[in-house]
């Protein structure tokens, strides 16, 4: 037996999935999926076939024929779930499993009306990464075993269902309709996506639409407006794009990430939707992912740099090529701001630190943090910069031309810039990113003249005149630049000449809370309650709850309004969240 993904049951020597089938019924009710998924394996071998599944409830398993085929689900792991063992008679290929999910399935989101921007209609969607496809579909959850896929979809008639592929066609039986999606690339099984609810559709481009509610579709078309021309500057960068479209999907606001790399539909949370187009870098990145991550994959949790490295790099060259270094620099800026502060969050667990991490018996969803996604940039900005840009782009499109459509391991990784970039990794000290915990001494560090300028007025009330061109990355530094021992009333001045308390752009107000919540400044409290009652994005709960019970005062505040919001949260959030106050 060799199960190389510690979160999987999968074991190597058993034969992989090459595509699946897969029907679900959509039961609003009941909050579950009547489903059956068909797998057929790239060839016949009689034994045992583990699949994972968690939360699953199943109803029997047959072959090709539709003959029983015999199967033990063993005791759910915390971590893992429930081992799925089929056994396979000689000469089968396919078998079809017939179950349904739990109505706690860990991948999905029910929504009820009053959670929706409309209001009339429920709304259900999937988050599958890192490893809660699972609990949608028994499979070989694992991205080293990538797989094509059909599926259909049942839902209510007045519904819309949306997949991360294809979609053939939608027939309508009754109050129901069936909607059919195809992937015909292979994915790893964490991008196996959908999303139901009153949705519609708008053009962006010759490849690209976005799909919202109705209510927030024509901001939310005119914030992302920009997308053809970014699919283009990340083609000149990295090569032909090879998923045909790049669809948007606007999420609810409980969607607990910023956004989503789901293939050929990316899932952007609304809190993007600043109305000055400022936050679309998330954009860049999701779509940066289509060849750093869904082309090039990490073989498992372990290795999650090299799909969110990568990415962040690939997002920061994007903006460069569209808005130029100044602002790419700023971004930068911000990257290293929250590394220090991931450091700092994990310096009880240093292991968690070097950007190869060790992940037996640990929830990848606990193990996440920026430290894969900035110091996995860090990295690759020493190497670029050791071999200088000409030779790291020629690095970076032969690395993906040879792992396309593939998963690799950190060492797979080593091994390949060791050959094609001979003595770069020693000249970094690859080791001090990939192995050791912190960040390396001798780390590149954005430069910008722009950077210059907002250190000068670090801790002071500016005038109006000199932020007048200020983006809001450049708001967003100065309030995570603030002294920690800044005066309350630094806060009151800034509030009253610039409305920071009312900032429409989420990062910036989120900065702003955060800092005047440290500071003991009353004013931001009630703004914050709003706010942690709208949104659900993990990135904002965790440091707004967290500076919360970190005051003696509002420790009460955080755990009411943690009771209070919890329903709304999305179960990784509310995991997440629980966490903090535990620790508080
Ligand atoms: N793939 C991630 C989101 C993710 C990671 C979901 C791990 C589940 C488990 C996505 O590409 C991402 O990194 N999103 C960031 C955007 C950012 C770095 C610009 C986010 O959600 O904040
Ligand atoms: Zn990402």
């Amino acid at each position: 037996m060799a199960r190389p993904d510690p979160h999987s049951y999968n074991d190597s020597t058993q034969p992989e999935t090459e595509t699946l089938d897969w029907k679900a019924r959509v039961d609003f009710r009941t909050r579950r999926l009547h489903a059956e998924a068909t797998l057929t394996l790239k060839e016949a071998s009689a034994g045992p076939l583990d699949l994972d599944t968690r939360d699953l409830e199943i109803l029997r398993v047959v072959d090709g024929n539709g003959r029983p085929l015999p199967y033990m689900l063993a005791p759910p792991e915390p971590i893992l779930g429930s081992r799925l063992r089929v056994e396979l008679p000689q000469g089968v290929r396919q078998l079809t499993v017939h179950y349904r999910t739990s109505p706690t399935a860990s991948a999905l989101q029910w929504l009820t009306p009053s959670q929706t921007a409309g209001g009339q209609h429920p709304f259900l969607y999937s988050q599958c990464q890192a490893i809660h496809a699972r609990s949608l579909v028994p499979l070989q959850d694992t991205p080293r075993i990538r797989i094509r896929y059909r599926a259909s979809l049942r839902v209510p008639k007045a519904l819309k269902a949306v997949m991360a592929a294809s979609f053939v066609g939608r027939e309508e039986h009754g109050v129901e309709a069936e909607e059919h999606y195809e992937m015909p690339q292979p994915v790893p099984p964490y991008l196996l996506a959908f999303a139901v609810g009153s949705l519609a559709p708008k053009e962006l481009g010759p490849r690209s639409r976005v799909w919202a509610e109705p209510e927030l579709l024509e901001d939310a078309a005119e914030e992302f407006s920009g997308v053809d021309d970014m699919l283009r500057a990340a083609e000149s960068l990295f090569g032909p794009y090879d998923w045909e479209r790049f669809d948007l999907l606007t999420m609810p606001p409980s969607f607990p990430y910023g956004g989503m790399e789901n293939p050929r539909l990316t899932f952007l949370t609304p809190t993007l939707i600043a109305g000055d187009k400022s936050l679309v870098n998330v954009v860049a990145h999701e779509l940066a992912h289509s060849w750093t991550g869904n082309l090039v994959t990490n073989a498992s949790a372990e290795h999650f740099w090299l799909n969110e490295g990568f990415t962040v790099f690939a997002e920061r060259r994007i903006l460069e090529a569209l808005a130029g270094k100044e602002v790419a620099a700023l971004h930068g800026a911000l990257g290293r701001r929250a590394l220090e502060e991931a450091m700092h969050h994990f310096r009880e667990h240093p292991h968690l630190t070097a950007l190869r991490t060790h992940l037996t018996g640990v929830d990848p969803d606990e193990a996440f943090s920026q430290i894969p996604y900035e110091k996995g940039y860090l990295f690759l900005r020493a190497l670029e910069d050791a071999v200088g840009r000409e030779t790291f782009d020629g690095f970076l499109r032969r690395y993906l031309a040879t792992y396309r459509f593939r998963a690799l391991t950190t060492e797979e990784f080593i091994a390949f810039t060791e050959r094609e970039l001979p003595g770069a990794l020693a000249k970094v000290d690859a080791d001090a990113y990939l192995q050791r915990p912190g960040i390396p001494g001798g780390a590149p560090s954005p430069r910008s003249s722009r950077l210059e300028a907002l250190l000068r007025l670090r801790g002071t009330v500016p005038s109006k005149d000199a932020v007048k061109d200020w983006t809001p990355a450049e708001w967003q530094l100065f309030l995570e630049w603030l002294p920690s021992d800044a005066p309350r009333d630094l806060f009151r001045q800034l509030d009253e000449r610039f409305e920071l308390t009312q900032s429409r752009n989420s990062e910036v107000l989120v900065a702003w809370l955060v800092a005047a919540l440290r500071a003991g400044w009353e004013p931001a409290v009630a703004r914050t309650e709003v706010f942690l009652g709208e949104v659900g994005r993990m990135k904002y709960l965790k440091p707004l709850y967290g500076v919360l019970s970190a005051s003696r005062e509002h420790k009460p505040l955080a755990r009411s309004l943690f009771q209070k919001n919890a329903e709304r949260y999305h179960p990784i959030a509310r995991q997440g969240v629980e966490l903090i106050l535990s620790r508080a």
